[in-house]
C-alpha cells in the first residue's frame, strides 16, 4: 500500500494532524463536582482530587481519569444522551477500559471481545469499550465504520444497489483498500482502524462473532423467502465520549434493538432497503393509491416479523410500546433524584404509531449535559468516504 491511502479521489491522513487542545480544566471541576455528588466512598476528598487534577493539566495539558471516574462518565454520557429512548438502564452499562491499547491490532482484539460480551449469546447487554484519549502529545485510536457490525451496499447496472444503500460510499471507500467484496445482500463490512502510528488497517469481524437473526413471519410463512436478516447488536463507532474536559474519539457502545430501528427504517427507509412495495405486493395489496393506507399495512407486518423473529430466536429486543413506558419510569426516577432529562422529541418518538405511545403527548428539556457523546463531523465524513481534513 502507498503511504497515502487512496479513498474516493482524495487521500486520508491518519488521525487528526496536530495535536488535541489541553483538557478544560473548568470541565474536569464540573464534572468531579458531579461525581462526588453522587458516588459516595472516594479514596480522596474532592478538593484533593481537583488539585490533582489541576496539577496533572498544567504539566502535562492532560489528566488521567481513575477507573471510577471512567465508568461514572461513560454511564452518565449515556444518561444525558438526549436522542436515546432506552435510558432506563444507563447506571448498569458495562464498561471495558482499554485506554493501554496502541496497535489497531489490539483495538481490534478489544472490538471482538466487545462484540463477544455484548452479544451474550443473545441476551444483549449494554456495554462501552474507552480506548485511548487524544492528548497534546498524542491522539487515540478512531474507526471509519460508524458501527461494528452493517452490511455493504453495491451499486448495480440497472442504477439499484444489492445490499444497503445507505452503506454503498463506505463499501467503495474500504474496496479501494483493498476489501474482496463477496457482492451479497447482507455482507458485513470491514473494521477500518485507524491509529497514529500506522496506515488505517481493514480487519474482518469474525463470523463467529456476528450474531444475526432471519426474519420470519408468524402468521405469513411466504415471508422467510425473502431471505431477510439482521443483526442483534447495533454498536456506535463513531461517537466522541467526553467526559471531564477530555475527548475519547473511540469508545463504541452498544445497547440492544428496538424493533423498529429495524422494521421501520434499516429495511424501510427509501435510502436503505426500501422494502415496503415488496412487501405490499407479497400481502396483495391495492399500491395504485396512497389511500389504500398500503405502505402503513406493509409496515406493520415488517414490524410484526423483526420483533417475532428476535424473540423466537431468543435475542434480546424490545417493542416501541414497552420502550416508550419505560422512557417515562426513567424521566419520573430522574426527577425524583432532582435531575432533569434532556430529550430531542423528534427521536424519542417511535418512528411508527407515535401518537399511541405515551412519549409523544409532551415536550422534553433541551439540555446538553456533559458527560456526552458527540457526532463530529469529521467522523460522520470519514464513513461517505469523504477527506475531513482539507490539505
Ligand atoms: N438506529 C441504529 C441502527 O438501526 C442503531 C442506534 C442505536 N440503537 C440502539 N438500540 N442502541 O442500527
Amino acid at each position: 500500500m502507498s503511504d497515502k491511502t487512496r479513498a474516493g479521489h482524495r487521500t486520508y491522513p491518519a488521525v487528526p494532524p496536530g495535536s488535541a487542545a489541553a483538557a478544560d480544566e473548568a470541565e474536569a471541576g464540573e464534572f468531579l463536582d458531579l461525581l462526588y455528588a453522587e458516588l459516595p466512598g472516594q479514596p480522596h476528598t474532592l478538593m484533593e482530587r481537583l488539585r490533582q487534577v489541576r496539577a496533572e493539566i498544567r504539566d502535562t495539558g492532560t489528566y488521567t481519569h481513575t477507573a471510577d471516574e471512567l465508568t461514572f462518565g461513560a454511564r452518565v454520557a449515556w444518561r444525558n444522551s438526549s436522542r436515546c429512548i432506552g435510558r432506563l438502564y444507563w447506571n448498569s452499562l458495562r464498561v471495558l477500559d482499554r485506554r493501554d491499547a496502541t496497535t489497531p491490532q489490539a483495538v481490534h482484539a478489544h472490538l471482538c471481545e466487545h462484540l463477544r460480551q455484548a452479544t451474550n449469546t443473545g441476551r444483549i447487554r449494554p456495554t462501552i469499550s474507552v480506548f485511548a484519549p487524544d492528548t497534546p502529545r498524542r491522539a487515540g485510536p478512531r474507526m471509519w465504520n460508524d458501527q461494528l457490525i452493517r452490511y455493504a451496499g453495491y451499486p448495480r447496472e440497472d442504477g439499484r444497489v444489492t445490499g444497503d444503500p445507505g452503506y454503498a460510499g463506505f463499501t467503495d471507500v474500504v474496496r479501494r483498500l483493498g476489501w474482496q467484496a463477496p457482492g451479497g445482500p447482507f455482507d458485513v463490512l470491514p473494521l477500518v482502524i485507524d491509529t497514529p502510528d500506522d496506515k488505517p488497517q481493514l480487519f474482518d469481524v469474525p463470523r463467529e462473532l456476528v450474531l444475526e437473526v432471519e426474519l420470519t413471519h408468524p402468521e405469513h410463512s411466504w415471508f422467510a423467502d425473502l431471505g431477510l436478516r439482521w443483526y442483534a447488536v447495533p454498536a456506535i463507532t463513531n461517537m466522541r465520549l467526553r467526559i471531564g474536559g477530555i475527548d475519547y474519539p473511540l469508545a463504541p457502545f452498544n445497547g440492544w434493538y428496538m424493533g423498529t430501528e429495524i422494521g421501520a427504517r434499516n429495511l424501510v427507509d427509501t435510502e436503505r432497503y426500501n422494502l415496503l412495495p415488496v412487501i405490499a405486493e407479497r400481502l396483495g395489496l391495492d399500491t395504485r393509491s396512497e389511500s389504500t393506507l398500503w405502505r402503513d399495512r406493509a409496515l406493520v407486518e415488517i414490524n410484526v416479523a423483526v420483533l417475532h423473529s428476535f424473540t423466537v430466536a431468543g435475542v434480546r429486543i424490545s417493542d416501541h410500546h414497552t420502550e416508550s413506558r419505560r422512557f417515562l419510569t426513567h424521566i419520573a426516577k430522574e426527577e425524583r433524584q432532582g435531575r432533569t432529562v434532556p430529550a430531542d422529541w423528534s427521536w424519542i418518538v417511535p418512528p411508527v404509531s407515535g401518537g399511541i405511545t405515551p412519549v409523544f403527548h409532551r415536550y422534553y428539556d433541551q439540555a446538553d449535559l456533559r458527560p456526552n457523546f458527540y457526532l463530529d463531523e469529521d467522523a460522520r465524513a470519514r464513513g461517505r468516504g469523504k477527506c475531513p481534513y482539507p490539505h
